[in-house]
């Protein structure tokens, strides 16, 4: 999961507080469906001062100075017709609205952006019955808030229905978003083209003139125009086809039930599907284009499999009748929970059994659990506005985990899912985390809304505090806090999560059987000794935290809820040692002081199993967190490590191995060439035994797999001898096979990149790349070639991505993040991306930061700063950036003399 939810990242999108749902979930969902009865608020009017009119492109005064619409007017059904020409890349279409005016009113205010509005009018529903024609409407355009105005001759009445027909056009858009166009290669080398949606948040009104809110549901019948060579896909089924005159069909499709017009979709193209039908009888396809068609299996079966499960544990159906999924040549994000045509990424949902490797098809799986839970979270039950985003998305990710656990527990996602939570941990102990719900207005904050970086400011002027507690901006509570009226204990307990931003550090000095406890906010980067630590913390964050704990004297969980900022608490036996976060499901950071860590580490040295492996994976990560935060000093942690190697548990020797591999390849980039030559010998030596008990095979448990691709990556990356020879083999008998033979799926990636390390084996991997229709190994392929030692090749890479052809422009992100970790590609990924930094923002692309410690880099950014760019991305970047720097200042010379005893 770990490189496909780092190109979700990239992407700038998603990650939410998951943790908020585990908490209180059973609580909070029968009430989540408050959200479900759309009332209007009344809170949109406007109370600014009323000459104060924005200008229209014609320069007549706009009349509505919102970004938000009025709600004088709704619309209660959309009828569409789209004709898109895939020929001349363009589309025409028209629609006719029914809307109910709520007030009187001269004006209908719309979202349309890049539209050409051809011909507006309006009928009355009297007009409409007597089939008067419609009355021409004025249309005033107002880009900058992407509405436009149609003014009506006579003023709407309240409680009348109107119908409101609009003719316009536009060109498929080129990015993705809208209706855009996208291309695919077939087996025999042809150039095809699709058009396809992507509206989600803010994007539907690049497609269609329409009230662009989610609270505005409706009715929609689309019909779709295409050429007989081509198929139409929608929400809905299809009723019935139209053969028009000149051969062009005309398909109509049922009218979809209410919904928010971000979940509109329809696409042209001349994919070919799979079905099935699920224990309820809804049909199911998976759609791909026709050379990847055998890739749709698995799919099928994981969402038959799924569906049915979550018809059965919401107890409500899947209001559909048929449900499509499609793989999308190229598309933005990892897929989009269209009701009833889903959208994806092609690795996101295909799974080819020769190319895909156990991480992907867990992958895949998850994919598919999230966006189907999403047709009751989220499209059944929408939230009224984007602040309340993290309901929707954090609701679906804590799916993910019950639908595959259930269904697929051979795929063990229980422990994948706990290095997601810790990504969030990641973004949540910056300084320059958001809370959870925010206030959400302009198109770009609805974006950053989807975000894990910032918004920056909290509990500053104008937030309000309670009990101690802050909370930021009282006007994002509303929605959060009415969800749960009634229950004022969980109601506290969840404005401590939800309104304030970051993740509390609980700190545990014990005395005997007495423990104190202590809440702090846990920073990284921030350490107490700086100047900002005091004031940061005295900002007073204080969390409800319902703690869990265990020692060696049973088996038994205790709980304590930690309310106030020091608390004492008496163990009820004696014991060696205690453990706070069992099973690690608690959203909290816990520092043992005194002798606590060491009482642990003899622990795991003596009889690791007496900690539950869950317990082992967390307490590696507090661990590596705490010398981050300047809590430990990096021989503690070092110290955990040295039990591993007769860790039982591959997720967490995983785990304890992505941290030092983290380490050296730190050194690595940063060209600390003794340290990372010392750990080089250390990591060999020492993992010996687990090195060589791995097979070149793909057998095993999905954590055996993952596991023995993550050591023998390392293996081969550190140069290990019989790694490297084993690899070469193989890539060479592949070549000589012509690509035909298969190599196990799991040391695919590890085969290539040994294999692009000569010249000869680069190029042939860049032809195979452009021939492969398996997504999967396309990504194995470019992440081998990305690690070539060779600037000019590595030059080439990027100028493919530019291009967008034989790299796609969707993978261009990934791409960049994987020449940048090349210790000889940094430095020409960072000097890219600065020349092109206006470009690669416009292609929504954003360089990972992770692992970069360049001062230029960090000079860079502040200067954008400087200039007054304030994107909120670029905050978390710098800090990132910084904590980074400090990391290594802080801890070099502990490294650099730990290793010298350890070797
Ligand atoms: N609804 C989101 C996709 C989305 C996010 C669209 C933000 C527009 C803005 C979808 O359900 C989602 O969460 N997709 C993830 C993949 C998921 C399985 C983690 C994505 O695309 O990153
Ligand atoms: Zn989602």
């Amino acid at each position: 999961v770990l490189h496909s939810s780092a190109m979700v990242n990239s992407q700038g999108k998603l990650l939410f507080n998951i943790y908020v749902a585990f908490y209180c979930l059973a609580v909070t969902l029968p009430k989540i469906c408050i959200c479900s009865q759309f009332s209007i608020p009344s809170s949109y009017q406007s109370n600014k001062d009323p000459g104060a009119f924005p200008v229209a492109t014609n320069g007549e005064p706009f009349p509505w100075p919102e970004l938000r619409l009025p709600n004088t007017v709704t619309p209660l059904h959309y009828d569409l017709l789209i004709h898109p020409n895939l020929t001349s890349l363009d589309f025409v279409a028209s629609e006719k609205i029914e809307v109910l005016a709520r007030a009187d009113t001269q004006f209908i205010i719309l979202h349309s952006k890049d539209l050409e509005i051809k011909d507006a009018t309006l009928q009355s529903e009297e007009d409409s019955r007597y089939m008067k024609p419609g009355e021409k409407l004025r249309v005033l355009s107002y880009p900058i808030h992407q509405q436009i105005a149609l003014l009506v001759p006579e003023k709407l009445m309240p409680g009348r229905k109107y119908y409101v027909d609009i003719d316009f056009q536009a060109k498929l858009a080129d990015g993705f978003q809208g209706f855009y166009k996208s291309t695919y290669r077939t087996l025999g080398g042809e150039q095809r083209i699709i058009a396809v949606t992507d509206f989600e948040p803010t994007e539907a009104r690049m497609a269609f003139p329409c009230f662009d809110e989610p609270l505005f549901k409706a009715n929609f019948s689309i019909k779709i125009r295409r050429e007989s060579r081509h198929i139409a896909l929608s929400n809905m089924p299809k009723v019935k086809t139209i053969e028009l005159e000149g051969g062009l069909l005309e398909d109509h499709f049922e009218t979809t039930v209410k919904m928010s017009t971000y979940l509109v979709a329809y696409i042209v193209c001349d994919f070919k599907s799979v079905s099935g039908t699920t224990s309820s009888g809804v049909k199911v396809s998976i759609y791909a284009s026709p050379d990847k068609w055998s890739q749709t299996h698995y799919a099928l079966q994981a969402t038959l499999k799924l569906l049915d499960f979550y018809e059965k544990y919401f107890d409500i159906n899947y209001p559909l009748s048929k449900l499509d999924l499609i793989a999308v040549p190229d598309f933005g994000s990892g897929a989009m929970e269209n009701w009833g045509l889903i959208t994806y990424r092609e690795t996101s949902l295909l799974f080819d059994p020769k190319t895909s490797s156990a991480s992907d098809k867990l992958w895949v799986t998850v994919v598919i659990a999230h966006e189907l839970a999403h047709q009751w979270f989220g499209n059944l039950v929408t939230m009224e506005w984007w602040n309340d985003i993290w309901l929707n998305e954090g609701f679906a990710n804590y799916m993910e985990l019950v639908s595959v656990n259930a269904t697929y527990p051979e795929l063990q996602f229980d422990d994948s899912f706990l290095n997601l939570c810790f990504e969030v941990i990641a973004r949540d102990s910056l300084n320059s985390s958001r809370p959870i719900s925010k206030p959400a207005e302009t198109p770009t904050q609805i974006q950053e809304m989807f975000d894990e970086v910032s918004l920056t400011r909290s509990c500053l002027e104008g937030d309000f505090t309670s009990g101690g507690v802050c909370y930021s901006d009282s006007k994002m509570t509303s929605n959060t806090l009415a969800s749960l009226r009634g229950n004022v204990e969980v109601k506290e307990m969840m404005t401590t999560w939800t309104l304030q931003k970051g993740i509390p550090l609980v700190v545990v000095r014990r005395d005997g059987r007495s423990l104190r406890l202590q809440q702090e906010r846990f920073l990284k980067g921030i350490f107490k000794e700086d100047p900002e630590w005091k004031p940061l913390q005295e900002r007073w964050y204080l969390w409800h935290i319902p703690l869990t704990y265990s020692t060696n004297s049973s088996n038994a969980i205790h709980r304590h809820i930690l309310k106030s900022k020091t608390d004492t608490l008496d163990l009820p036996e004696e014991t060696s040692w205690v453990k706070f976060n069992v099973d690690s499901n608690g959203y909290y950071i816990v520092h043992y002081e005194g002798n606590g860590w060491d009482q642990l580490i003899e622990q795991l040295n003596q009889n690791h199993m007496l900690l539950r492996p869950k317990d082992r994976i967390g307490l590696i990560h507090d661990v590596f967190q705490l010398v981050s935060a300047g809590r430990l000093t990096l021989d503690k942690a070092l110290d955990m490590t040295r039990y591993l190697q007769h860790e039982t548990s591959s997720p967490v020797l995983l785990k304890g191995l992505s941290y030092l591999e983290l380490f050296y390849h730190m050194m690595d980039l940063r060209n600390i060439s003794d340290v990372s030559e010392n750990l080089k010998h250390y990591l060999l030596q020492y993992f010996k035994p687990v090195i060589d008990r791995q097979s070149w095979s793909d057998e095993g448990s999905v954590w055996d797999r993952m596991l023995r691709s993550a050591v023998l990556k390392l293996a081969c990356d550190l140069n290990h001898a019989p790694c490297i020879r084993k690899a070469a083999e193989l890539f060479s008998q592949w070549m000589e096979s012509n690509g035909k033979l298969n190599i196990p799926t799991d040391v695919l990636k590890i085969v290539h990149s040994v294999g692009a390390r000569t010249t000869e084996g680069w190029n042939y991997l860049l032809e195979q790349y452009e021939l492969s229709m398996s997504g999967a190994e396309k990504n194995k392929i470019l992440y081998a070639l990305s690690t070539s030692k060779h600037q000019e090749k590595l030059m080439k890479l990027i100028e493919l991505g530019m291009e967008g052809k034989v790299i796609k422009t969707q993978d261009l992100a990934v791409l960049l993040h994987a020449i940048a970790r090349n210790p000889k590609g940094q430095q020409l990924a960072w000097n890219f991306v600065r020349e092109n930094w206006t470009h690669l923002l416009q292609k929504l692309v954003f360089l990972y930061v992770q692992c970069v410690f360049l001062h230029a880099v960090k000079l860079f950014f502040e200067s954008l700063k400087a200039q007054g760019s304030h994107l909120d991305i670029f905050q978390i970047v710098l800090e990132t950036i910084t904590k980074n720097i400090k990391w290594l200042e802080k801890n070099l010379p502990t490294l650099r003399s730990w290793l010298l005893v350890h070797i």
